[in-house]
């Protein structure tokens, strides 16, 4: 018996192998789970996510922009009538201009800033919004993925610390809100991780070789542990759980 069997999930963020929500997708699909996916419209982007998430069966690959009007809408619209129940939504998925990730933070222009804002965080609000309106009695469960750079100064995250200090700021604002219709909130801080998304972060690998120095456990962690979180946060074993930042990140976040 897996602790995700007859629960169906919809994941935002997958692009490719070495995404967390694949890290994600892989999880929950052996703990039984089925999936339905999004991904960044373009064909280019159609095949990579088919590519990564061809073994894990999914429902449906469905294109969508987050900065699209009513493109948030129309998937959780569709996942309704298609998956019946939509037992948890992971959100994995952010974005700022890559002169944003290099340059003093200070030079953050407000065009920078309102993008990075409104793709990280501000989509997380609209998901909570229509994953209510389809599903007004839940139960539920909502995920995403945030970073210690949300509470501390890391060098070169920039505007994307702005934007994870708004996201886990909506989780706990989500949590309260969502509560009394049983859908739960929470948010996963991985360390990190060499992804996509990741290598736009001005000069990352350091991050990584400093992760390795300093973590209690000696080494940085991957995918497959984020992936086995956030199963966990999809699962019933964690009903009692919501407004929660989780860190995943072999211990960094604790060390003085
Ligand atoms: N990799 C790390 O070290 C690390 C650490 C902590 C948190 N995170 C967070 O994990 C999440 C996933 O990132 P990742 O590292 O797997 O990288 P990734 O590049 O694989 O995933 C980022 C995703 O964001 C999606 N995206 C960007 N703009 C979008 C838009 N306008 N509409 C819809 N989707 C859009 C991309 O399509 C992609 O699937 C992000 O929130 C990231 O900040 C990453």
């Amino acid at each position: 018996m897996g602790i995700l069997d007859g629960k169906k999930g919809l994941i935002f963020g997958v692009a490719n192998d070495r995404s967390i929500a694949t890290g994600v997708a892989k999880s929950c699909h052996a703990h039984g789970a089925s999936l339905a996916f999004t991904h960044l419209p373009g064909d280019k982007n159609l095949r990579r996510v088919s590519q990564a998430t061809k073994e894990l069966d999914p429902l449906f690959l469905e294109p969508c922009d987050v900065t699209e009007e009513g493109s948030i809408k129309a998937i959780f619209e569709k996942a309704k009538s298609e998956m019946g129940q939509i037992d948890f939504v992971v959100h994995s998925l952010a974005f700022a201009n890559r002169d944003d990730l290099v340059k003093p933070f200070s030079q953050t222009s407000k065009e920078g800033f309102e993008l990075a804002l409104n793709v990280s965080a501000y989509s997380l609000i609209e998901m909570a919004r229509e994953y209510v309106a389809v599903q007004p009695d839940g139960p539920g469960s909502l995920m995403t993925m945030t970073y210690l750079g949300s509470v501390m100064a890391v060098p070169n995250y920039n505007v994307m610390g702005v934007a994870k200090a708004a996201l886990e700021s909506s989780v706990r604002y989500l949590a309260l809100d969502l509560g009394e219709k049983n859908i739960r909130v929470n948010a996963i801080s991985p360390g990190p991780i060499r992804t996509l998304a990741a290598m736009a972060v001005g000069d990352f690998g350091k991050m990584l070789d400093h992760a390795t120095e300093k973590t209690p456990l000696k080494r940085t962690v991957d995918q497959s542990e984020v992936g086995e979180t956030a199963a966990f946060f999809a699962s019933d074993m964690s009903s009692g759980i919501t407004g929660e930042i989780t860190y995943v990140d072999a211990g960094y976040n604790i060390v003085g």
